[in-house]
């Protein structure tokens, strides 16, 4: 799935449910495997509804505070949380933390409202998800950060710094431009600032990732995996095989939907491999966090048999590491999760709310509708509008879904987006830099390229061994820090 932003329990995104929609980007949420000591929950009154002043409701919001390197009169680092469980271990760790240090910030987080433990309504029927989108999640950070400044009795003129990776990266951005008395500067990392229905693009920076890293050979063999697997699913005699080779949970027998749900499923072995490249994620605990490009690409470009037994391969690998006993693959299975409403379902990784932010808001779906990638071509835009509709209701076509991403656009600007003092960060093999903005376009909107990283690798804690170009991103966004907070107007 789209995803950035990406998070789930112990799931990675590879795990239940994330998993067609694609990446949608989460930072992954960490089983807090170090032990770190980290900050307790704390709540939040937050209001249901901002865009009705005279609805008093209200419910709980959680955040997370660190106060250790607070120096009176410093400045407060505001992280916003996003699509899945906010984790309590980003306020010890990551580069913020020692931005933090530097500058003496107080620091937050503030879990997006309907995921992890802030639950604004009962449960996610379709009837509350109307209170779930960006719009007034901007609003919270905003009523959150003036009831902040009360409850620390923070001097006046006291400047704050968002800071967001994947769609909390453009939350920053966006927060900057609706409430630019609130937030001082923006750290936006691996944000998409355009919505775009069809994100066929992604699976384009996934092929161009995988030629970059292992070369032509390991693209073909993919594309000659996939042409077999097509060919084989059209052949009635091949699928109880195919269910053995590919170890599927239930036996393939044909339907359109189930054919997406499986081809997409084994394409986004590669996708998700790709937007996660050598981030340092371990410290979150990611099962599969050694597992790169080469890593796949190995297997596909000197494994034994034909294209589509490495193929086998591959998802025999990501299931070992991932503990799975069979490919839960069909779109029932799928679907029966979407459609779980309760917030305490095991079943609720974040996914049913952000499919829904998908089809209400941005669209983003990673479909196989481009011609230069090798992933086959089954798993069309129609699938993902499919997906809306069965989820949500037949409202959710692809009209809909249009008008909601053409309506975001003009809300946000897209990549005309007009603010200052927001830095962008992306990353060469990120897929997501392809919905981001491409070039500086002033000092005061520094784009920073980040040669042969991934998703939101500034974010992570950093190691001896990232590549130079990364240590010299994490510097350079640190001197703008700086800098900006030497600024006084708004
Ligand atoms: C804040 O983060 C620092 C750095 O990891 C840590 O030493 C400190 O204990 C944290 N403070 C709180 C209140 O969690
Ligand atoms: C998908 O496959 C499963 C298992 O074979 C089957 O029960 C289900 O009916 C199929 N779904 C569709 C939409 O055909
Ligand atoms: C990745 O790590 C797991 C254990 O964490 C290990 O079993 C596996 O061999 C490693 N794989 C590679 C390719 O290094
Ligand atoms: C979507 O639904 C609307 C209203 O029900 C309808 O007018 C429109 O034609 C539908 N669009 C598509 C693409 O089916
Ligand atoms: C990232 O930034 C670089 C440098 O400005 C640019 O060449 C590249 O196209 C950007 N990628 C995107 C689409 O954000
Ligand atoms: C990115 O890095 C690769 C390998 O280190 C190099 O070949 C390539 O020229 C670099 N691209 C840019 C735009 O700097």
């Amino acid at each position: 799935m789209l995803l950035l932003f990406l998070t789930v329990l112990l799931v990675s995104e590879f795990g239940a449910g994330l998993r067609r929609h694609g990446h949608h980007g989460l930072l992954l949420p960490p089983p807090n495997v170090h032990n770190y000591p980290v900050p307790p929950d704390q709540w939040f009154t937050q209001k249901l509804d901002h865009s009705q002043p005279g609805d008093l409701r209200t419910w709980q919001q959680r955040y997370f505070t660190n106060d250790t390197f607070y120096r009176p009169g410093g400045p407060v680092f505001l992280m916003i949380g996003g699509e899945g469980t906010a984790s309590p271990v980003w306020m010890v760790t990551g580069s913020w933390i020692e931005y933090a240090e530097e500058h003496g910030a107080l620091c937050f987080q503030l879990e997006h409202r309907f995921y992890g433990k802030s639950h604004p309504t009962e449960d996610m029927s379709v009837k509350n998800l109307r209170y779930l989108s960006s719009e007034q999640a901007l609003a919270d950070l905003a009523t959150f950060s003036a009831a902040m400044a009360e409850k620390h009795a923070l001097p006046e003129g006291t400047k704050w710094v968002a800071f967001g990776g994947s769609y909390p990266g453009s939350l920053a951005a966006w927060y900057r431009l609706k409430y630019p008395h609130m937030v001082h500067a923006a750290v936006s990392s691996s944000a998409p600032l355009v919505a775009k229905t069809n994100f066929y693009e992604f699976l384009e920076v996934v092929s161009d990732a995988v030629k970059a890293e292992s070369g032509d050979t390991c693209y073909n063999n993919i594309a000659a995996a996939f042409t077999e697997l097509e060919k084989q699913l059209a052949d009635k005699e091949r699928w109880r095989p195919l269910g053995k080779l590919f170890r599927l949970c239930d036996p393939y027998a044909g339907s359109d939907l189930n054919t997406s749900s499986l081809v997409s499923s084994l394409a986004d072995l590669f996708e998700g491999t790709v937007q996660y490249n050598r981030d340092n994620r371990e410290f979150e605990g990611a099962k599969d966090a050694n597992i790169t490009v080469s890593t796949l690409c190995h297997l596909m470009s000197d494994g034994a048999g034909s294209p589509l037994d490495r193929l086998a391969a591959v998802n025999a690998a990501l299931m070992a590491v991932r503990g799975d006993k069979c490919l839960d693959y069909t779109y029932k299975s799928e679907m029966d999760k979407m459609r779980q409403e309760s917030f305490d379902s095991p079943d609720n990784t974040g996914m049913r709310q952000w499919i829904y932010q998908t089809c209400n808001e941005f669209g983003w779906y990673q479909t196989s509708d481009a011609e230069s990638q090798p992933f086959g071509h089954r798993f069309p835009l129609a699938f993902s509008v499919q997906q809306c509709m069965d989820a949500y209701g037949t409202k959710f076509n692809q009209s809909f879904i249009d008008a909601a991403v053409a309506a975001t656009n003009v809300r946000y600007g897209g990549r005309g987006i007009r603010v200052r003092r927001v830095v962008f960060i992306n990353g060469s093999i990120d897929p997501w830099h392809a919905m981001g903005l491409t070039a500086t376009r002033s000092r005061h909107v520094p784009v920073i390229y980040v040669n042969g990283t991934a998703h939101c690798a500034n974010m992570y804690p950093s190691r001896d061994e990232d590549l130079p170009e990364l240590k010299a991103a994490r510097r350079r966004i640190g001197r703008l820090i700086a800098r900006w907070l030497q600024e006084d107007d708004q």
